[in-house]
């Protein structure tokens, strides 16, 4: 459990998180996909939870965001929802639901907020999803925006390498980030940019700014669950710290079942009815 000194037990809000931004307080987001995990992350005292179109790679083993589809999306949002008390549930809105028609964008987010039971949908994109965005923030939905890299669109880019490192592509992000703001987001993540970049769009916008590879300048931020207990062990890009080596503790737990269970040592007398 967290040591901070901040209310635990008041569930987070949109508003919430502005609160925090104008405070100086940081903003702790991680994602997660499935109740039991989610059930541990809400009690470890998160503030937004992320069911990112990351679950392509970690839950279903895709190679890229690309596959997953709205109805998986909104599989795992519910998986999560039922598990969290407190925390802001945020939904990704997988590729092919909002971009090019804002209508199909709109009626894409309706079915994640009606039948997952999220709080907020995220969407990968500037300017050219803003009419997307407007749609949705209409009908009451908050959104959160995300620039920088973004895996929806690795077939343009043909790499997951550090983006807006040039002047024209950083001066792109930051008009798409006041953009973004200006439509009614309620929230930024950035990724994989430059630190300072990330710095100078979280002191112009008024909106918080999540990071992920993107320094410590930011509002808050954010890392896959998976990543960070080091269960996915087969991604270790810069940005990511491991809090945990779970691989290697739950195969050592698994390996002493599979030995107990081969030499007869489990179930015990007392392990038997
Ligand atoms: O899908 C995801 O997990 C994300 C985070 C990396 C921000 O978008």
């Amino acid at each position: 459990m967290s040591t901070n000194t901040v209310d635990n037990t008041r569930k987070v809000t949109t508003m919430r998180l502005a609160e925090m931004k104008q405070r100086g307080e940081k903003i702790a987001m991680l994602t997660a996909y499935d109740f039991s995990l989610a059930t541990l992350v809400d009690q470890a005292g998160i503030d937004v939870i992320l069911v990112g179109d990351s679950a392509s790679n970690v839950m279903i083993g895709n190679p890229t965001t690309l596959p997953i589809t709205l109805d998986q999306m909104i599989y795992h949002a519910r998986c999560v929802t039922n598990a969290v008390r407190r925390a802001l549930v945020v939904c990704d809105m997988p590729f092919g639901s909002y971009q090019g028609n804002s209508k199909e964008a709109l009626s894409s987010a309706i079915r994640i907020m009606k039948e997952s039971g999220a709080e907020a949908v995220k969407i990968e994109g500037g300017c050219e999803v803003v009419e997307s965005i407007e749609r949705i923030l209409s009908a009451g939905i908050p959104v959160m925006g995300h620039l920088g890299l973004t895996p929806q669109s690795i077939n343009k880019f043909g790499t997951y390498a550090v983006r807006a490192r040039g002047e024209a592509e950083a001066q792109k992000l930051l008009a798409d980030a006041h953009r973004l703001e200006e439509a009614g987001c309620f929230a930024l993540v950035l990724e994989k940019i430059p630190a300072a970049l990330a710095t100078q769009v979280a002191a112009e916008v008024s909106i918080p700014v999540i990071g992920i590879g993107a320094g410590s300048g930011v509002d808050g931020q954010v890392l896959v669950l998976q990543d960070m207990l080091g269960i996915n062990q087969g991604f270790s890009p810069k940005f990511l710290r491991r809090y945990a080596d779970l691989a290697t503790t739950i195969r050592g737990a698994i390996g002493s079942y599979i030995d107990d269970v081969k030499n007869v040592d489990f179930p015990s007398p007392e392990e038997q009815y």
